[in-house]
């Protein structure tokens, strides 16, 4: 005959060690992006692997992730605020991406520099052809680009046109000032 078990009193400790850490794992996976594997942490907060799932954005993340995985994706920006959401965020791995490194990924070399700035030098970038293969760490912000470039641009053919003014208005006045001249000139010859 087989051992029929009997009902025990009260859980014992494992039992409810394990119901804790099922409680976990089920509360961990509730807000999990669809392609990337969430698991509780010891310390608190969530890990968070996205990596190798062929991502082209940034996924909807939970707000306790703390550690982030991205790596070996097909990311090429960030947008700015983009971790904003996150305040347990700690580490960030983001190598393996064909990351687009002009203005766009300033907020992600910012974000990085405060909080992992030795992941910044494994950062490769893609593109620009400026910027290929080189780490976002040593590109400098003039050749990150400003974002503010399209104003200063509008603002620098705003001078131009200022410039083009200005001389129309002095060749207008010097051919003014000739034709007084010849006017006045004119009948005493
Ligand atoms: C990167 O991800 C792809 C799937 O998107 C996988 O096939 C490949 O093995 C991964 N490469 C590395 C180095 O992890």
């Amino acid at each position: 005959l087989p051992h029929t078990a009997l009902p025990s009193p009260s859980f014992p400790m494992p039992a409810w060690g394990a119901l804790f850490l099922l409680w976990a794992v089920v509360e961990a996976n509730k807000d999990c992006p669809e392609r990337c594997i969430c698991h509780p942490l010891e310390t608190m907060g969530l890990g968070v692997d996205c990596s190798g799932q062929g991502l082209t954005a940034l996924p909807a993340l939970p707000v306790h992730t703390r550690h982030l995985l991205l790596t070996n994706n097909s990311l090429r920006e960030v947008p700015p605020g983009a971790f904003d959401h996150l305040p347990q965020l700690q580490t960030l791995n983001v190598e393996q991406n064909p990351w687009h490194c002009d203005c766009s990924l300033t907020y992600l070399r910012l974000w990085l520099e405060d909080h992992a700035p030795e992941e910044l030098h494994l950062i490769r970038c893609a593109s620009p052809s400026l910027a290929t293969g080189r780490p976002l760490s040593q590109l400098t912000g003039y050749e990150l680009g400003n974002c503010g470039w399209q104003l200063q641009t509008s603002w620098a053919s705003l001078g131009i046109w200022w410039d083009i003014a200005l001389a129309a208005v002095a060749i207008l006045g010097l051919v003014l000032l000739v034709g007084l001249l010849c006017l006045t000139t004119g009948p005493w010859h």
